[in-house]
């Protein structure tokens, strides 16, 4: 009895401190998502760099910045360590907890989109974040998003990654606010629509991004010549 009240209680502990990572996740991503549209700015990338030299020489958002990466870190251990406990529970056949997994498609396959994630996250920090912090190449971050989001495969990566990044925010989220208790009868509309915003909107929004570079500044640009 001792050893269930344990296990359960670990496991919400976990739950927590992955809602509460994936929330602070989810501001960054919005952050991110409004820096990275001034690359829209028409400017040839002028605002765009002085933001990216902003958060460089700004010691607060470097601070920030480490413990978002401890952050992701945390969720993503966390989410591991929760799956296979989950997979074990359900192995034995634990009925108590079978009972109660009412688990959407998307709460059983979080793991699989998370892991995706994963990969995006590795091939697009190699791509912008460590050239720039630690490489002696010269090139600024408008020209290496103007390089990389001319490469058609690329970007159809990138499309992929971010519908799977709005599948794993659609469940991600919703469940952040039910595991701390934060889902309200009172607030259900307002929340829904927040969340629609956070699965639906903003991987449309970093969608936007590769689109407009393939076709405006990449090699889409030529098709679109040939077409005209
Ligand atoms: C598709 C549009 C995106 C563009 C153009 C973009 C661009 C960039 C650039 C230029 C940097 C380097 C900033 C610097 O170090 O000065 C960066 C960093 C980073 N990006 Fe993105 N990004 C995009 C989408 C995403 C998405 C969808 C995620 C998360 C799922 C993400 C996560 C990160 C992280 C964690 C960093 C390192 C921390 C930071 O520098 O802020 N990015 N991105």
């Amino acid at each position: 009895m001792n050893k269930a009240l344990d296990f359960y209680y670990s496991s919400i502990g976990k739950k927590v401190l992955m809602s509460l990572t994936g929330l602070f996740l989810i501001v960054f991503l919005i952050e991110h998502l409004i820096g990275n549209l001034l690359l829209f700015a028409n400017d040839e990338g002028k605002m765009y760099e002085a933001y990216g030299d902003f958060l460089v020489s700004n010691p607060v958002i470097r601070f920030i910045e480490v413990f978002m990466f401890l952050g992701i870190f945390v969720h993503v251990i966390i989410g591991i360590i929760l799956w296979f406990k989950n997979r074990k529970t359900r192995s034995v056949k634990y009925e108590l907890f079978r009972l109660k997994d009412n688990a959407t498609l998307a709460s059983r396959t979080t793991i699989f989109s998370g892991l995706v994630i994963g990969v995006f996250l590795y091939l697009h920090l190699t791509t912008f974040f460590f050239p720039l912090r630690f490489s002696d190449e010269k090139a600024g971050a408008y020209e290496l998003v103007i390089n990389a989001f001319s490469d058609f495969w690329y970007v159809m990566f990138y499309f992929a990654a971010l519908f799977v990044l709005g599948y794993h925010l659609q469940h991600g989220f919703q469940s952040a606010f039910q595991t701390l208790g934060l889902r309200n009868k009172k607030y259900t509309a307002l929340l829904d629509i927040v969340a629609f915003f956070v699965w639906c909107l903003i991987p449309i929004g970093y969608a936007a991004i590769p689109i407009y570079f393939f076709f405006f500044h990449g090699t889409g640009a030529t098709v679109i010549m040939w077409g005209f």
